[in-house]
């Protein structure tokens, strides 16, 4: 390679640059605003206790967020003025270590692993404004849409074909998703990345304000938005000896700053090397958590407070955290006039924030295969839609047996972690606090104060290491790092009574009475477990139904896969049934209560194969960047050059 050989000996190959200012501010706050702020806020607050959760959150800023998004733009920045804008080449100059850039690797497969299932939640984002836009999630009287049926199926976790005979619709959605991400991604950072930022940022501030706006009109139905702004904002001093609390507040942070995973220091690399870092640093943080904190805050939380009172917010949070989003906010907002307005400006509002945010993902992705593969833009673009689109079929297939989740607790979780701890272990000790800092403020527009200086050498470091432990002691406890089978029951015939099928502590049970309960559900269902681990399949059953006035159920009929029957019979499925809480709620018909019947399709899925095919996927990504890495550098010393 001539040409680099030559380039090799005076400044690092020309690297594409940020156009202007503002834009890098836009871009930088679309960054990091995301998914995370609208979606994943609101559901971690309302599942740890609203303002149990503040306090921690704070904190959590106060140690971690800030002091590492210092530290990632000032890497980035540096990484930057040596032709690298990804951690491998950012970490071998720093430090003087042949170990430094394999260390690096994680800044990049941590990225892409990330961006498999990120895009994918973007895809659905994009589907349910078109949805709203054309009405399928209108209330059409008499045939309403089952909004949790709805969004089970159309990510195909559900039993039941009802609304979407299978995964097309979302296959569809993700091209189009991905298509839309390749544009931006080929134009590149200043004609891509930054015209996107240009015009999503502004309309997602539009969109967040007619929305709080909107909600805040509602009124009083089972409750008002002061109950639901009281329900985040009062703060709870007695839950903060909760360890659980303190470790989703830090993994929230984490993951809306988008902090750990390589990405911010992409962004800054595409720097000039005096530009600001500390100011730049701070306002993407603040204008991140301005919209996390009003927005995330004012929207979803207060509207789930009038509909159905500030009671039920942590119920439905614990329907999984994409409950309050995708099944609630629908249900709010198409019983006021115009869904077809504000459910489409909701679902854009949250496309528009997760696309921001997916070309982000994927940067450093692009910058590797340019700055150290030495490929062109179009060709590296080519090469990582490629990788994306496939690694996405997995997410999207194989959803029911858990494999979004897999991906977000190794890369969404656990991975940020663990990279930012080499990350400020690297930028404290080898290459050096003193040194950095003078890094950090070279061409300054604020000067951090030196309190941060403090926590960035002595605090950080040990508190990470806390939480990366604290997780994986939860994740042990749980015994969620073996995958088990898991259980899926919905109904496909029910005879036409007004109501819902709903599961879940029922009011009128005791402490004691719902914890014996969950026992004798939690029973069943480890010998179904069994079942299913011993015969090593999908097992399936269909069971007709009897829900009788006093609530309990009755089986009337059961029909199970011939490795089911010792596990699962009638009593069985009544005991677990009933133990989860399933029942049949009357919508009030004028006070008459009738029984129902329905039938219900069960799957016990066997999750293990998925579950460890995700595993060796994020594996090899791992060690196909090691690969590449080692014959890159080799390549390079071979030339003489330095890398
Ligand atoms: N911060 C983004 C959000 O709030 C998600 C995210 C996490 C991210 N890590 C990232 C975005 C890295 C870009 C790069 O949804």
């Amino acid at each position: 390679m001539p040409s680099d050989a030559s380039k090799q000996i005076g400044a690092a190959p020309e690297r594409e640059r940020w156009g202007s200012r503002i834009g890098l501010i836009l871009a930088a706050a679309g960054n990091a605003i995301g998914i995370g702020n609208l979606l994943r806020f609101p559901g971690q607050a309302a599942a740890n206790g609203g303002g149990a959760f503040m306090i921690p959150y704070v904190v959590s800023l106060l140690l971690f967020g800030l002091p590492m998004m210092w530290v990632a733009w000032t890497m980035g920045r540096f990484g930057g003025r040596h032709g690298h804008g990804t951690t491998p080449g950012i970490f071998d100059k720093m430090w003087r270590n042949p170990a430094a850039k394999y260390f690096g690797v994680v800044g990049v497969a941590l990225p892409l692993a990330f961006v498999l299932y990120y895009a994918y939640i973007e895809a659905w984002c994009l589907g349910y404004a078109w949805f709203s836009l054309n009405g399928t999630l209108e209330s059409a009287p008499g045939a309403k849409v089952d909004l949790a049926l709805f969004f089970g199926e159309f990510l195909g976790n559900a039993t039941t074909h009802n609304y979407f005979p299978g995964p097309t619709t979302a296959l569809v959605l993700v091209v189009v998703t991905l298509s839309l991400n390749a544009i931006v991604l080929y134009r590149g950072v200043a004609r891509g990345i930054e015209v996107l930022a240009k015009i999503a940022i502004p309309l997602l501030f539009i969109f967040c304000i007619v929305l709080a706006v909107r909600v805040c009109t509602l009124g009083t139905i089972k409750g008002n938005v002061l109950d639901g702004l009281n329900f985040i904002w009062t703060p709870q001093f007695g839950r903060l000896g909760d360890w659980n609390v303190w470790m989703a507040a830090a993994g929230q942070i984490f993951f809306t700053l988008s902090i750990g995973f390589g990405s911010l220091e992409c962004y800054a690399s595409y720097l000039r090397d005096r530009d600001d870092v500390t100011l730049t640093g701070l306002s993407t943080a603040s204008t991140n958590e301005f919209v996390e904190v009003i927005f995330g805050s004012m929207i979803a939380i207060p509207a789930a407070a009038v509909f159905f009172g500030a009671g039920q917010i942590e119920n439905i949070a614990a329907g999984g955290t994409f409950n309050i989003g995708m099944v609630s906010m629908p249900e709010i907002l198409r019983s006021i006039p115009g869904i077809q307005i504000f459910g489409t400006l909701w679902f854009l509002l949250l496309f528009f924030a997760a696309f921001t945010s997916s070309v982000a993902v994927a940067q450093p992705v692009m910058a590797f295969l340019q700055d150290e593969t030495r490929l062109k833009r179009p060709v590296a673009a080519v090469i990582l839609m490629l990788f994306w689109f496939l690694g996405t079929l997995p997410v999207l297939y194989f959803y029911k047996y858990g494999v979004l989740d897999e991906f977000d607790f190794w890369a969404g979780t656990i991975g940020l972690v663990v990279f930012a701890l080499i990350e400020v272990l690297i930028f404290n000790f080898a290459f050096g606090i003193d040194r950095g800092w003078k890094e950090m403020h070279r061409g300054a527009q604020v000067q951090v104060p030196r309190f941060f200086r403090f926590v960035i050498r002595y605090v950080t470091p040990p508190a990470l290491l806390f939480i990366f432990g604290g997780w994986f002691y939860q994740a042990i406890q749980n015994n969620t790092l073996v995958p088990r089978p898991s259980l899926l029951y919905n109904v496909v015939e029910r005879a036409n009574y007004p109501g819902d099928f709903v599961s879940g502590t029922r009011p009128e049970w005791s402490e004691e009475e719902a914890t014996r309960m969950r026992a004798q559900a939690d029973a069943v269902f480890a010998r179904i477990q069994e079942a299913v681990e011993l015969s090593g399949r999908d097992l399936r059953g269909r069971a007709d139904l009897r829900f009788l006035e006093d609530g309990t159920v009755q089986v009337l009929d059961l029909r199970v896969d011939h490795a089911l029957q010792d596990a699962l019979d009638s009593q069985a499925l009544e005991l677990y049934l009933s133990g989860v809480g399933y029942r049949y709620e009357v919508v009030d018909d004028g006070g008459r209560t009738e029984s129902a019947a329905a039938t219900i399709m069960i799957e016990a899925l066997n999750r293990a194969p998925y579950i460890w095919l995700t595993r060796l996927l994020m594996v090899v990504f791992g060690v196909a960047f090691l690969v590449a890495i080692h014959a890159i550098w080799k390549e390079r010393s071979a030339e003489g050059g330095v890398a």
